[in-house]
C-alpha cells in the first residue's frame, strides 16, 4: 500500500499553516505519509474531494471557502459539523466520506492548556463577533455550562442567530452594550477578524473587566494583537490564537495517520516564528 496522503483544501490555500503543522508531526512520530496544500477553486472542489479514493487521500482539511460545500459532500458528519453547517476535517472510512468540524475542541483545548482554570464558577462568556468562528466558539463554551453566554456583534441580527445556539444562555447584543456584560465576565474571545494584520483595528475598553477573567484572540497575525496587549496591562490572564490553529490539526491527523499528536512548546515555537518571520 502506498504511503497515505492527505492535504489542506482551500482557495487561496498558500497561506495556509496546517502543512507545516502536520509534516512537524509525520516526521515527529517517523510516519510514512504526506500532508500538502491543495488549491481547488469552488467549481472544482466536489470533483477533487470525490477523487480522494482514486488519489490516495484518506482524508484532507477544508477552509475558506469550502467549509460550508464539504458539509454538504460528505456521507456522516459529526454533531459539531451538523450544528454549524461546516466542516474542517474530512476523511475517508470504507469508501464513505466522513466530517468533523475540530474548531471548538481546539478552542477549547486551547484556554484549557493556555489559562488551566479559565473557566471560574462558568457564568458569563462574552464573545465579539458573530461570524464561522464565533458560531463554533459559542457551541463549546455551552458545551462546558456556562450560565450566560452574551455575543456582541456589529450586526444585530447575526448575533441573535448565533446566540440561539448556545439555547437558553444565549444573549445577544451590540457594542454599546458590552461594557455591562464585561463587568460579570470570567472569559471574553475576540471572534471578529478585526485586530488582524490588515483589518480594522478592534476598538474595545476592558475598563469594566474582573482582574481574574482570561481573554482569548482568536486571531493570531500578529500573535500579540492590541486586544492582548490591552488585556495584559489591565492585568488580564491572556490566551492567543494560535494554540487553536494547533489543537484543531488534532483529531484530523490521528483519523489519517493512526497516530494522535501532541501540541508541544516545539511545535508551537516553529509555527510562532513562521509567523513573526
Ligand atoms: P469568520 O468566519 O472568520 O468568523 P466572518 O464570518 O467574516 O469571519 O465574521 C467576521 C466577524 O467580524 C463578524 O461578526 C463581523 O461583524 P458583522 O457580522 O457585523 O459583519 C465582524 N467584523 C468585521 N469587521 C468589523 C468591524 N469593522 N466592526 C465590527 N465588527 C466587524
Amino acid at each position: 500500500m502506498s504511503a497515505p496522503r492527505a492535504c489542506v483544501i482551500g482557495w487561496p490555500v498558500r497561506h495556509s499553516r496546517s502543512p507545516m503543522i502536520h509534516g512537524y508531526w509525520l516526521k515527529q512520530y517517523g510516519i510514512a505519509g504526506s500532508y500538502e496544500h491543495a488549491e481547488v477553486p469552488p467549481e472544482g472542489f466536489a470533483d477533487f474531494v470525490r477523487g480522494f479514493g482514486r488519489e490516495g487521500f484518506v482524508g484532507g482539511n477544508v477552509t475558506i471557502p469550502h467549509k460550508e460545500a464539504g458539509f454538504a459532500l460528505v456521507d456522516e458528519a459529526d454533531g459539531d459539523a451538523a450544528a454549524l453547517g461546516a466542516v474542517n476535517t474530512l476523511w475517508l472510512e470504507d469508501g464513505r466520506l466522513f466530517g468533523a468540524n475540530t474548531d471548538g475542541i481546539g478552542f477549547l483545548a486551547n484556554l484549557d492548556q493556555g489559562a488551566p482554570d479559565w473557566e471560574g464558577d462558568r457564568g458569563t462568556a462574552v464573545v465579539l463577533g458573530a461570524g464561522g468562528a464565533s458560531r463554533a466558539v459559542v457551541r463549546a463554551l455551552a458545551s462546558r455550562g456556562f450560565g450566560r453566554i452574551a455575543v456582541v456583534n456589529r450586526t444585530a441580527d447575526k448575533a441573535e442567530a448565533v446566540a440561539a445556539l448556545a439555547g437558553p444562555a444565549g444573549r445577544a447584543c451590540g457594542y454599546d452594550e458590552l461594557w455591562r456584560w464585561l463587568q460579570s465576565a470570567q472569559v471574553l474571545v475576540n471572534a471578529t477578524s478585526l485586530g488582524m494584520v490588515g483589518k480594522g483595528k478592534l476598538d474595545v475598553h476592558l475598563g469594566e473587566l474582573p482582574e481574574d477573567a482570561v481573554v482569548n484572540d482568536l486571531v493570531y497575525v500578529p500573535l500579540e494583537t492590541g486586544l492582548l496587549a490591552q488585556a495584559r496591562a489591565h492585568g488580564n490572564r491572556v490566551v492567543d490564537g494560535l494554540g487553536m490553529l494547533l489543537h484543531q490539526a488534532v483529531p484530523g491527523f490521528e483519523r489519517w495517520f493512526g497516530t494522535r499528536p501532541e501540541v508541544t512548546e516545539e511545535l508551537r515555537a516553529l509555527v510562532a516564528a513562521d509567523i513573526e518571520g
